[in-house]
């Protein structure tokens, strides 16, 4: 028999634990939260059902109405950064995500958000600062990055690079005296 621990203390801790260690980083603390991390959030903090809602497809407009009704005070831009990226990546079918039974489980299934994206494939060939945080850019400007030689081979699926996209225009840039002095290259 399993113990009995109370269900919304053991998805706080588990989320806690799953922030600590892979998505946390907060050396990036500066950039504006992706929606992978948003999402945890909410399921965290409110009656949300991450199960079933990363099983259906809706727009970008049914998951923007669907976030205000459930967290009305959470700002705009975090909205229309997690709205973009349910539109873009759910339903997530793998296996993983049905078979999860816990919510750090759950968590690992998801694809990654704009953030982790550009965390972790735009910063080792040219500044950080320069070729990424900087850069005032519609969704558009950002999908043609991936048009120039040198990016076209970047290994980042297709869904990815339009997830990177919505959450770039969205929340950059990012103004020089926000940004760490060791990234302001
Ligand atoms: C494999 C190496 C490499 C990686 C990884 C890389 N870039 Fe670049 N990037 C280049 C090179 C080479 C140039 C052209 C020379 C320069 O400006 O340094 C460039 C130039 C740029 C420019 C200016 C020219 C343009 O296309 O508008 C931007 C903006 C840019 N990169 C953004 C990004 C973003 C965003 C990512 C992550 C999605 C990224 N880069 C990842 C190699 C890379």
């Amino acid at each position: 028999m399993k113990p009995r621990v109370p269900k919304a203390f053991l998805l706080g801790s588990m989320i806690t634990m799953f922030a600590g260690t892979l998505l946390a980083q907060p050396e990036f603390d500066f950039m504006p939260e992706g929606g992978r991390q948003t999402l945890l959030r909410l399921a965290s903090t409110h009656t949300f059902d991450l199960k079933a809602a990363i099983a259906r497809k809706a727009t970008e407009a049914e998951w923007t109405a669907e976030i205000t009704a459930e967290a009305p005070v959470l700002p705009q831009e975090e909205v229309e950064t997690l709205a973009s990226y349910l539109a873009v990546n759910m339903p997530v079918t793998g296996d993983a995500a049905r078979e999860a039974t816990t919510m750090e489980e759950l968590a690992q299934a998801l694809p990654p958000d704009g953030k982790e994206l550009a965390i972790a494939n735009c910063q080792f060939c040219h500044g950080f600062f320069t070729g990424y945080l900087a850069h005032d850019r519609d969704a558009e400007g950002w999908r043609s990055v991936f048009k120039s030689p040198f990016h076209r081979e970047l290994p980042m699926t297709p869904s990815e690079r339009e997830t990177f996209a919505r959450y770039s225009a969205i929340n950059m840039p990012i103004p020089y005296e926000k940004v760490p002095e060791e990234l302001r290259f």
